[in-house]
């Protein structure tokens, strides 16, 4: 069976591997370059299926436009699922996602944030560009023996803990559901906040954990804090950031993610005016360093998720709609998850 999936954000770097693997599984795909939202949703009409970013907003009166044209699946080609109501989806659309597809990429980014940040490397760069050799300004400080507070623990939380371990910094951590027998040091949030000289983000954005960076948290970390945001930037509460880095309380801060990005990354705005004065403001901090949503872009990455997505989406029409990487609002809860039973999750 041919399957047509309307796929949303469609960016250059996209369309090599979801071609590619989409060709083998008797699958078309309809390229958009706009984002999904409620004015162009009608876009998928046709479609049995819509494949979706991080910047997609998958609300409930989306949902609910998606169930009455007929589409059966949303295909999320990112780990994060935020920003797809599941609740409103549930019952009436189903929700797949890839869970994994390098956590390497990553915590590699995060840790290149990092060194970036602390050594000055990005002010070197534009330095010696224009055959400027001074150094002053340029002090870094050694990662060795530094505590690093890794707050989620999962799987690129680990690989950026197993990476800070072989710089020889002691590791601390904070995670809602700690893992058994790891051998991780866990403490409080609290504790976290206190003892440590890096702060590294790597957790999922929910409502819980939204603006946990904010500025109580602020005010109980050390003087020159360096905070690393590659997670969501739902996170941080970054006018409290911005006060921060002003009262010069955080040293550094290094962002692949942040709150508003959704109407700004992954697009080229260099000769427009930024609406955004609190993003202008960031970016101006010279101990600052803004990425563009960059973590998962490596080929390693952009193959998994393009096999994995089509993956999902053929196990989804080919096997009585019964696909592993299935989400919905209940999962994970012991009692009424139906996908630790090998089913549907409705
Ligand atoms: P994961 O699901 O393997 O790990 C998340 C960890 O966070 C789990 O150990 C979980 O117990 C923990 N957690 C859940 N609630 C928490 C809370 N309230 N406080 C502290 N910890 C909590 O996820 P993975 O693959 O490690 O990804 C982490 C996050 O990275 C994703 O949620 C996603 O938002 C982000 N991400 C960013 C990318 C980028 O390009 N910048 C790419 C991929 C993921």
């Amino acid at each position: 069976m041919m399957v047509k999936v309307a796929f949303y954000d469609t960016k250059e770097y996209d369309k090599p591997s979801f071609e590619r693997y989409g060709k083998s599984h008797d699958m078309q795909f309809r390229f958009l370059e706009t984002k999904l939202n409620e004015d162009t949703v009608e876009l998928a009409k046709g479609c049995e299926a819509v494949c979706v970013f991080v910047n997609d907003a998958v609300s409930a009166a989306v949902i609910e436009k998606l169930y009455e044209y007929g589409v059966k699946l949303i295909a999320l080609r990112s780990a994060g699922y935020n920003n797809v109501d599941l609740q409103a989806a549930f019952g009436k659309v189903h929700v797949v996602h890839v869970p994994a597809y390098s956590p390497y990429a990553v915590a590699e980014h995060a840790i290149a944030l990092l060194l970036t940040s602390v050594r000055r490397i990005h002010k070197a760069y534009n330095r010696t560009r224009e055959f400027n050799f001074s150094l002053n300004g340029l002090t870094g400080f050694d990662f060795h023996g530094k505590t690093v507070g890794v707050i989620g623990t999962g799987k690129i939380g680990r690989i950026f803990i197993d990476i800070c371990r072989g710089f020889g910094m002691k590791v601390i951590a904070y995670d809602r559901y700690p893992a058994q027998d790891s051998g991780i040091e866990y403490v409080s949030l609290d504790e976290l906040f206190e003892k440590s000289d890096i702060i590294s983000l790597h957790c999922p954005l929910t409502d819980e954990t939204r603006h946990m960076i904010g500025a109580d948290a602020i005010g109980k970390m050390k003087k020159g804090v360096v905070i690393v945001n590659t997670s969501r930037g739902g996170l941080i509460d970054a006018e409290a950031l911005l006060d921060g880095i002003k009262a010069r309380k955080i040293g550094a801060a290094c962002l692949d993610v942040y709150e508003e990005e959704a109407d700004v990354f992954f697009e080229d705005r260099s000769g427009h005016i930024l609406n955004d004065d609190l993003l202008s403001r960031l970016i101006s901090m010279p101990n600052v360093i803004v990425t563009s949503h960059q973590a998962f872009l490596t080929e390693e990455a952009l193959n998994n998720i393009a096999e994995t997505t089509v993956n999902n989406i053929t196990s989804y029409f080919t096997n009585d709609g019964i696909c592993d990487n299935e989400l919905c609002y209940r999962c994970g809860n012991i009692e009424r998850c139906k996908k630790e039973r090998k089913e549907k999750c409705f």
